[in-house]
């Protein structure tokens, strides 16, 4: 099944949205962007997810990061759903702000590697799986997580793994489990010793283990 690996380039594809007609390339510009997908408009587990992105959507902003989401309907659907979705959101008279992109025919669903095959509509046809690309400045796939339909996204989770991609393509560092802006990051294992000390200034702690290999090192960035 066709797919994006991550270090692809994310395809400069056309598509219908709430906002007209896009090339992806030119909407992104020189943005990092977040790409979502959605089963279907009109579904609960949906709308609590595109509210939620509604509501935090000025922490992407702040990072950046141009939003954008996906679904297999119609634009006029898009547009009925996104009152719906913005009422959930507690702002009914805001619209919702970012688009998404109409993907009715699933072209791009099937392009992007989108579709979950055990999830079919009334007609039999596959749903959308919940898909989340993450994309560099560069237009390259930087993260992709996939979900079945049943399972809602947490877009904390998508705010911290954003920082993370942000600071870790700045600086040779890693994030470790749970990291949150302002921890202790990790050196890189490439890094020797001595290219660590020299960029770090804070310095760097090693935790011991027992093997002996002192491959845990920390330092505050
Ligand atoms: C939902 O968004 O609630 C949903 C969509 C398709 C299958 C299951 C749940």
């Amino acid at each position: 099944m066709p797919g994006l690996l991550l270090g692809d380039e994310i395809p400069n594809f056309e598509a219908d949205t709430t906002i007209g007609r896009i090339k992806f390339h030119d909407f992104l510009g020189n943005s990092w962007g977040i790409l979502f997908s959605h089963p279907r408009d009109f579904t609960p587990v949906c709308t609590t997810e595109l509210a939620c992105a509604a509501k935090i959507s000025n922490e992407f902003k702040k990072r950046g990061v141009k939003m954008i989401a996906l679904s297999i309907d119609s634009v006029a659907d898009h547009n009925s759903w996104s009152k719906d979705v913005m009422a959930v959101s507690k702002k009914a008279d805001t619209d919702l702000p970012f688009p998404i992109i109409a993907d009715d025919k699933r072209e791009l669903s099937v392009l992007l590697g989108m579709l979950d095959p055990d999830e079919k509509d009334k007609d039999g046809m596959p749903l959308t799986a919940r898909c989340v690309f993450v994309i560099g400045p560069d237009k390259k796939l930087k993260l992709s997580i996939l979900y079945p339909a049943t399972t809602g996204r947490n877009f904390d989770e998508l705010l911290r793994v954003i920082d993370s991609l942000q600071l870790t393509a700045q600086k040779k560092v890693a994030t470790p489990v749970d990291w949150k802006p302002g921890d202790k990051v990790m050196v890189i294992p490439s890094l020797s010793d001595a290219e660590a000390a020299s960029l770090f200034p804070n310095g760097v702690t090693t935790e011991e283990v027992p093997s002996g290999k002192k491959y845990l090192r920390y330092t505050q960035i």
